[in-house]
């Protein structure tokens, strides 16, 4: 079978012609049809991630089949049982240290699996997972979004922002999204977003609270820099959610901090309970993940290239049909 496997840091990646997986326990094989990525694989291929096992297959997200019954695969391994947070001395992500879904089988344990989401294709399929599991804790679990309530979704071209977006606009609440991007921002905008800001113009805040006001809730991926911008454009008492660090460290003003009693939340992932909650919600809004590109597996290095650049709108889905 083929398999995109990590073998050295900066490396260009090959596909490896690998042997069917053993099955472990109670392990079933499964025919992967689709995979997506998610910057966790940019991340392990430049070497920034902890943990790394060369040889290990890469991939968090994938759709295919066991026998005829098609199926997605919860990416979460041995979360534990506390639902606030993994056992750190356990959870493991599909796809490094344990082999991932860029390869035409895997071996997962069946409580894995979730039936597909009838209404979508096996690459939308596959873009939801990982992304879609953050985004739902991020914005419901941590962020307490509900109908109405005004969000700032920042990146909106990020796989993860993008699903968070979807979710968000399916339940009736008012989101705002920031970009580097003004036609990544019209994008948005096309799919229900209220209006947004260019991350990259100088005091972006000013023009976006006298256009759209102040916000409930903010999720962010990035960090870095900016990262005060996103408090100015808060309502008092309202969270702020980040899942990740791109842009790297930031300093925190206290003192917005404190005089808007704002809440800084950390998320990650999330636990079993809420990969359902989130595949039900797709179902009951027939929510269709915006995939940017599919890609065929030899082509992974231009895949891999085009979200190192940041320049996808969506999830970069891998083809295995
Ligand atoms: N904690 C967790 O469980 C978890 C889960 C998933 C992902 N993550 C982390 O979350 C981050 C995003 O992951 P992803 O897979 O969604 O990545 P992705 O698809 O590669 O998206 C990254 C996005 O970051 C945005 N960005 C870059 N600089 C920014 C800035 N200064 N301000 C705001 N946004 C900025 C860009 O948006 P524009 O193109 O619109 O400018 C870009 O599209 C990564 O760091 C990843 O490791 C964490």
């Amino acid at each position: 079978m083929r398999a995109i496997v990590f073998n050295e840091v900066n490396k260009p990646l090959e596909i490896s012609e690998m042997s069917k997986p053993t099955l472990g326990t109670d392990e079933v094989l499964v025919n992967i049809k689709a995979a997506a990525m998610n910057h966790r694989d940019v991340w392990i291929t430049q070497g920034m991630y902890p943990g790394l096992k060369p040889g290990t297959t890469l991939g968090s997200c994938g759709a295919g089949l066991v026998g005829d019954r098609e199926v997605i695969i919860n990416p979460n391994v041995n979360w534990g049982a506390n639902p606030d947070y993994p056992d750190h001395s356990k959870y493991t992500i599909l796809g490094m240290p344990r082999n991932g879904t860029f390869s035409d089988w895997i071996a997962v344990h069946p409580d894995r699996l979730l039936d597909k989401p009838e209404h979508l294709s096996m690459e939308e399929a596959a873009a939801l997972p990982l992304g879609g599991l953050t985004a739902y804790r991020a914005l419901f679990t941590k962020g307490g979004l509900t109908a109405k309530k005004k969000v700032l979704i920042s990146g909106i071209g990020g796989g993860v922002a993008l699903q968070a977006f979807q979710f968000a606009v399916a339940i009736g609440a008012e989101v705002f999204v920031t970009s580097g991007s003004d036609e990544k921002i019209q994008k948005a905008i096309g799919l229900g977003a209220k209006g947004g800001a260019n991350y990259k113009t100088e005091k972006w805040y000013k023009s976006f609270i006298s256009e759209f006001g102040m916000v409930d809730l903010v999720i962010d991926s990035a960090g870095g820099k900016g990262y005060n911008d996103l408090l100015r454009v808060c309502n008092p008492r309202a969270r702020i959610v980040n899942y990740g660090g791109t842009r790297g460290n930031c300093v925190i003003n206290p003192q917005l901090l404190f005089w808007k009693e704002l809440e800084i939340y950390g998320s990650t992932m999330g636990n079993d309970q809420e990969f359902q909650d989130m595949v039900e919600l797709v179902n009951k809004h027939k929510i269709i993940p915006v995939v940017d590109a599919v890609y065929k597996l030899d082509n992974c290095n231009a895949a891999f290239t085009k979200m190192h650049e940041g320049k996808q709108f969506g999830k970069i889905v891998f083809s295995l049909q």
